[in-house]
């Protein structure tokens, strides 16, 4: 396996595609500290990150995210779980590239409309929770997540702990 005390396990995917999850499950059976970038900005800006979306814009919150990506790696050894949006910045999938195994989970529109159709949090999605848009919005993004990619799992019908696994496995 990568030396993960010299690197960083960082997750991405589409909104819903299991990152927030998989990566506390990986942290757990690596022993490794895990960040999860949304709930780290929460906390920091004191704010739902729809409120931040509505109050001072996308932008202010893609901001956000690449100072904090970089300050999160600084340091290696860490399971880092980035919002989906994280590939829009050319910036940062250089960053993540440069400092750690890139695991992108995927699933069909489908699983992913399932798992967010409840969610208020991803303003995103608000008016777009239907298979149409969301299919729509991972064409868009597509190629970026691939450019950033160096590993990728589909998520469809598997269990929390077949997905680490399968990550755990394509590491050695
Ligand atoms: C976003 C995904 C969200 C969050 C924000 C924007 C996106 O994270 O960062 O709502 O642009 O895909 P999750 O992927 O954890 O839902």
């Amino acid at each position: 396996m990568n030396s993960l005390q010299n690197s960083n396990l960082i997750l991405i995917g589409f909104m819903g595609t299991g990152k927030s999850a998989v990566s506390h499950q990986l942290s757990h059976l690596l022993s490794l500290p895990c960040f999860e970038m949304d709930q780290l900005i929460v906390e920091n800006e004191k704010k739902e990150i729809s409120e931040i979306f509505e109050e001072n814009g996308e932008s202010y919150f893609r901001d956000l995210e690449t100072a904090l990506l970089k300050k999160i790696l600084l340091k290696n050894g860490s399971i880092i779980s980035c919002g989906g949006g994280i590939v829009l910045r050319k910036e940062n999938i250089n960053l993540m590239k440069n400092h750690g195994t890139v695991i992108l989970l995927t699933a069909t529109p489908e699983t992913i409309l399932e798992r967010v159709k409840q969610s208020q949090s991803r303003p995103i999605l608000d008016g777009k929770k239907n298979i149409h848009d969301i299919s729509k919005l991972i064409e868009e993004r597509q190629d970026k997540y691939m450019q950033a990619a160096d590993i990728i799992i589909s998520t469809d019908s598997k269990s929390l702990s077949q997905i680490c696994h399968e990550i755990l496995d394509s590491l050695h």
